[in-house]
C-alpha cells in the first residue's frame, strides 16, 4: 500500500484507473470538468446520452477517453460529505481489487482534507487478513495516486504522510486482533512487542514475566492469569525520541486478554470466538506506538500492556476470592468475567510511577458499552474535563468517534463489598459500563481517561474482525500535542 502525490493535470496522470466524482444533481466536479474539457466534451456527451449520473454509491466505467492518459475513468456519484467520500473510495477500491488494477488515481475530492479521507478509506477497505489462508499474500497491492497542482500541495503531502502512518498503525492493530487466540497468547504478544521495538529507534520495550509481575505485587492481574496454562506478560514500551517535547510522559494502557472465556463465571458459547478480540486495547497500544514512530512525533509516550488469558481451570479464581492489587486495595471477585478491570487496575497503579501528564487506558471492557453505543462511538470516561475534551475532539477530527460518558461519585458508591475494599462488579446490571469505569477510577491519582472500545474495536459482521480503532483518535490526539 502506497500513497503518491503527483503534480500534474488529471488528464496527464498515468494510471490503470482514474476515479472522479459527480454530484447528485449531475454537476461535474472540477476534475471531471477538466477531463471533459480535454476530451472534447466526452463526459457531457455521456451524460446527455443518459449514461450518468449513476445512483448514489454506484460507479460508471469509461474507456478510450480521448486525451486522457489513464487507461480508464470511473465516475462515482457522491454528495461531498466525508462519509460519502469514504463510501465512494471503498467502491473504487473494490472495483480495483476485482479488476486487478494496481495504480489507482483517487480524484474523488480536492485538497488536503479530501486526500486524508480518501487515503484512509482506501487503506481501510484494502486491508486483508489472509495469513491463515492457503493463498496468503495474493491480494492485489495498490498504489494510490493523488493529484494536486495548486498551492495546497504541501498540505496534501503532509496529510498523505500522516494517513500512511495511521494506515500502518491501524492495520497492525487489526492484524493483532484478528490473530487466532491459539497463536496470540500473552507470550506471543511479548514477542511482537520486542519485534516492534527493534524496528524503531525511539522505541524500547521491557517484557515482564510472571516472577517480575509477582515482585511488583500485581495480585489482581495474576489472579486472572492463574487459570490459564499460558503465562501472563506485562509489557512496558517507552517511545522516547531524543527530540521529545514533553518531560512528563503520556501513558497508554491496554487490556490484553488474549481470550476471554469468562473463567469460572463462564460465558455462553454463542459468538465466543469474538473474545479473541478482548486484547483490542492492547492491540491499540501497539498500533498507536507504531503510528507514532511512523509519523516521527517528538513525544515521550509510555505504553503498558497487561496480557493474560481468562480461562476456567482447577487453579482459576472463584467468585468470592479476594485478591490484593498492586495498590494494596483488596478486591472481592464476584464475577470472574469482569476480569478486564482486574488486570487494568494493576496496570493503572504501575502507570503512576511515571508521574504522567495523562494516562489513557483502552479496553474492550463491557458488554454494556456495546449495548449503549454499538460500534459507532467508543465510550469515553475521564476524571479531567480538558483531557476528555481533547480526546473527544481528536475523535471527531480523525473520524474515529467517541462519546463522553459520566463518572459521578454515585456510580462509585454502587461498588460495595462486605468483605474487601471493593468488589469487581456492582450488585446490579444497571450502568454496567459506568460502574466498570468507576472501578478503574479508584486506582488513579493523575489525569486519566478510559476508552471502552468493546463495541468499536471489533466488528461481528462483514468485514468481521478488528477495526483498528481507536488508533486514529490517539494519533490525532498526539499530533495536537506537538508544538
Ligand atoms: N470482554 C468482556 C466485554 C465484552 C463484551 C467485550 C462483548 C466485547 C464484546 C468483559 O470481560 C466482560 O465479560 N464483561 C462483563 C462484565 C460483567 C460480568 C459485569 C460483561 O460485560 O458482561
Ligand atoms: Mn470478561
Ligand atoms: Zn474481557
Amino acid at each position: 500500500m502506497k500513497f503518491s502525490l503527483k503534480v500534474c493535470a488529471p488528464a496527464e496522470l498515468a494510471a490503470d484507473v482514474l476515479a472522479v466524482s459527480v454530484a447528485a444533481d449531475g454537476a461535474f466536479s472540477a476534475c471531471l470538468a477538466a477531463l471533459d474539457a480535454v476530451s472534447g466534451g466526452f463526459f457531457a456527451a455521456q451524460r446527455d446520452a443518459g449514461n450518468f449520473p449513476p445512483k448514489d454509491g454506484v460507479s460508471r466505467l469509461f474507456v478510450n477517453v480521448p486525451n486522457v492518459a489513464a487507461s480508464r475513468v470511473v465516475v462515482v456519484r457522491h454528495d461531498g460529505t466525508d462519509a460519502a467520500l469514504e463510501r465512494a473510495t471503498a467502491t473504487v477500491q473494490a472495483l480495483a481489487d476485482e479488476s486487478g488494477w494496481g495504480k489507482v488515481g483517487l480524484l474523488l475530492g480536492d485538497g488536503a482534507h479530501a486526500a486524508d479521507v480518501m487515503a484512509r478509506a482506501a487503506a481501510y477497505a484494502a486491508y486483508r487478513f489472509d495469513a491463515f489462508k492457503s493463498d496468503a499474500g495474493k491480494a492485489r497491492k495498490h498504489e494510490w495516486l493523488f493529484v494536486c497542482d495548486h498551492p495546497e500541495k504541501a498540505g496534501v503531502q503532509a496529510a498523505l504522510e500522516l494517513a500512511h502512518a495511521w494506515a500502518l498503525g491501524s492495520a497492525f492493530t487489526r492484524d493483532l486482533v484478528n490473530m487466532p487466540p491459539n497463536v496470540c497468547t500473552p507470550a506471543w504478544l511479548g514477542e511482537q512487542a520486542k519485534a516492534l521495538a527493534k524496528a524503531y529507534a525511539p522505541l524500547s520495550v521491557n517484557v515482564l514475566k510472571r516472577k517480575e509481575i509477582e515482585a511488583l505485587g500485581m495480585g489482581a492481574l495474576l489472579g486472572v492469569a492463574q487459570g490459564s496454562a499460558n503465562e501472563p506478560r506485562f509489557i512496558v514500551f517507552e517511545h522516547h525520541p531524543a527530540n521529545a517535547q514533553n518531560a512528563q510522559p503520556f501513558v497508554l494502557v491496554g487490556k490484553g486478554v488474549t481470550f476471554d472465556t469468562g473463567g469460572i463465571s463462564i460465558k455462553p458459547s454463542a459468538a465466543m470466538d469474538e473474545m479473541k478480540g478482548d486484547m483490542g486495547g492492547a492491540a491499540a497500544v501497539f498500533g498507536a506506538l507504531k503510528a507514532l514512530c511512523e509519523a516521527e512525533l517528538p513525544l515521550y509516550v509510555v505504553g503498558l500492556v497487561a496480557a493474560v488469558e481468562n480461562m476456567p481451570d482447577g487453579n482459576a479464581i472463584r467468585p468470592g476470592d479476594i485478591l490484593t492489587s498492586m495498590s494494596g486495595k483488596t478486591v472481592e471477585v464476584l464475577n470472574t468475567d469482569a476480569e478486564g478491570r482486574l488486570i487494568l487496575c494493576d496496570a493503572l497503579t504501575y502507570a503512576a510511577r511515571y508521574k504522567p501528564q495523562a494516562v489513557i487506558d483502552m479496553a474492550t471492557l463491557t458488554g454494556a458499552m456495546v449495548v449503549a453505543l454499538g460500534g459507532v462511538r467508543s465510550g469515553l470516561f475521564a476524571n479531567d474535563d480538558a483531557l476528555a475534551d481533547a480526546l473527544f475532539a481528536a475523535g471527531e477530527a480523525a473520524r474515529d468517534l467517541a462519546w463522553k460518558m459520566p463518572l459521578d461519585p454515585a456510580y462509585r458508591d454502587m461498588l460495595k463489598s462486605p468483605f474487601a475494599d471493593l468488589p469487581n462488579i456492582s450488585g446490579s446490571r444497571e450502568a454496567g459500563a459506568v460502574t466498570a469505569a468507576a472501578f478503574l477510577s479508584a486506582f488513579v491519582d493523575y489525569p486519566w481517561a478510559h476508552l471502552d472500545i468493546a463495541g468499536s474495536a471489533f466488528k461481528g459482521s462483514t468485514p468481521k474482525g478488528g477495526t483498528g480503532r481507536p488508533v486514529g483518535l490517539l494519533l490525532e490526539f498526539f499530533r495536537n500535542k506537538v508544538v
